[in-house]
């Protein structure tokens, strides 16, 4: 006697088979024959496990237009606009926008976020706001802060002391933004200063590195080196690496290989990169998102991340880490079927992978999470943007959605025009 058992779903990998689920956790795979407390006939749809989101900021979300929009479009501009918004901002405020959006992410199956927590203001409410979320949330989303001294852990005069508070307070992951920092320098220094925390606590590391169209901006290098250093190999996230799509060919192809080996992984956010890059050029105007393609052909883990929806930096978003990959497939060039594929890997087990998630994916022991989409393959979930049509977290269902809408179709091409799940 299962409490859930999903019938004939298509498993990315292609095979289709039937999923038995007891006590949040997946018991059995393969064609079950059993009773069971509620039957889901996926019908060949793909059930896919849940999507990931590896970078977010939770205490901006929904905050688009407040106090006023960011005229410039540049991350500078989003920055100084950020930082009249957080005098402002409640605890209550950020607490019920970024439900809001948890929310959202459940509809579309996005099931597990690292959000970046800003711990430069004395107060520190956007982590006592993000740490009441992570607990209000924790029976659907695995929520993972980042401490995130957004104003630069140096140049600003109480950022140290507030991010050491915060870790102490319980955020889980060491974040932090070098390129920031008023000089190269102090940058290196605090990528050192915030691995050697890191290392000293036993946490993750994902920083905001080198969001910069300057070539030499290259604190991935030193990011790297501190890995090596510390042996915090496989526990270290190089966050956008926008300045790698500027650097000097010679440069990268030493690079590369020095990232591999100390295991650090990568996350471009490709809707926030193709947005903000590349504000100062002219024509030809660079695309701004780091090698993808090229990071993978060294065996470096690649995730995509969403980064920001309706916020100081970015004006649109739904939380459908599918957009993402759509459009870092695009920015990337990665077109073949494989390619394709792997674009729905990234934003699945590529991301699980970046975040640590011990239990995840389809296979038994696994948390029983996944996502049935209105689509038969990871690659048409992608060109369609497929409507979810049943969410599944630990074990419960938590959001169903219609098909197609039959309205829209056109006759003899039903699978052109299957309308996507619009959030409420
Ligand atoms: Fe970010």
């Amino acid at each position: 006697m299962f409490d859930i058992i999903v019938k004939g779903g298509t498993l990315p990998d292609g095979r289709i088979t039937d999923i038995g689920i007891e006590a949040g956790r997946i018991k059995a795979i393969g064609s079950l024959d059993a009773d069971a407390g509620e039957v889901i006939d996926a019908a060949g749809d793909l059930v896919a496990p849940p999507f990931v989101d590896p970078h977010f900021h939770l205490d901006a979300t929904q905050s688009y237009g407040t106090p006023r929009i960011n005229a410039s479009g540049t991350l500078l501009e989003g920055i100084g606009l950020w930082g009249e918004l957080k005098e402002v901002m409640t605890v209550g405020d950020m607490v019920s926008r970024a439900l809001t959006y948890c929310d959202w992410a459940a509809s579309m199956g996005l099931l597990a976020i690292r959000s970046h927590v800003d711990t430069c203001d004395d107060s520190l409410k956007g982590v006592e706001a993000m740490l009441h979320v992570k607990d209000e949330v924790k029976d659907y989303i695995d929520l993972q802060l980042v401490a995130f001294p957004q104003d630069g852990l140096y140049r600003d005069p109480t950022a140290r002391a507030n991010t050491i508070r915060a870790l102490d307070m319980g955020i889980d992951v060491v974040g932090g933004i070098p390129h920031f920092e008023r000089t190269m320098a102090d940058g290196a220094a605090s990528v050192r200063d915030l691995c050697e925390m890191a290392a000293a606590r036993g946490l993750r590391v994902d920083m905001h590195c080198d969001e910069s169209d300057d070539p030499m901006s290259r604190h991935i290098e030193t990011l790297t080196y501190e890995t090596q250093r510390l042996g915090l190999q496989g526990r270290v996230n190089g966050s956008h690496l926008t300045s790698m799509h500027s650097m000097d060919n010679y440069y990268v192809s030493k690079l590369l290989p020095l990232i591999a080996e100390a295991e650090v992984s990568a996350v471009p956010n490709p809707l926030i990169n193709i947005m903000i890059q590349g504000r100062q050029d002219t024509f030809p105007k660079r695309r701004g998102m780091t090698r993808v393609k090229e990071m993978q052909a060294h065996g470096i883990t690649v995730g995509w991340g969403q980064d920001c929806v309706l916020d100081p930096w970015y004006s649109l978003g739904t939380a459908d880490m599918l957009d993402v990959a759509f459009m870092g497939m695009h920015v990337a060039q990665m077109s073949s079927p494989e390619e394709m594929a792997r674009c729905f890997d990234m934003v699945t087990h590529q991301n699980a992978a970046i975040m640590g998630l011990g239990d995840y994916g389809l296979h038994i022991g696994a948390a029983a999470s996944l996502v049935i989409l209105d689509a038969a393959n990871p690659i048409e979930a992608l060109r369609l943007r497929a409507a979810r049509l049943c969410v599944i977290a630990k074990g419960r269902v938590i959001s169903r959605a219609p098909r197609m809408d039959a309205a829209l179709a056109i006759p003899g091409r039903p699978d052109t025009v299957r309308r996507r799940h619009k959030v409420q």
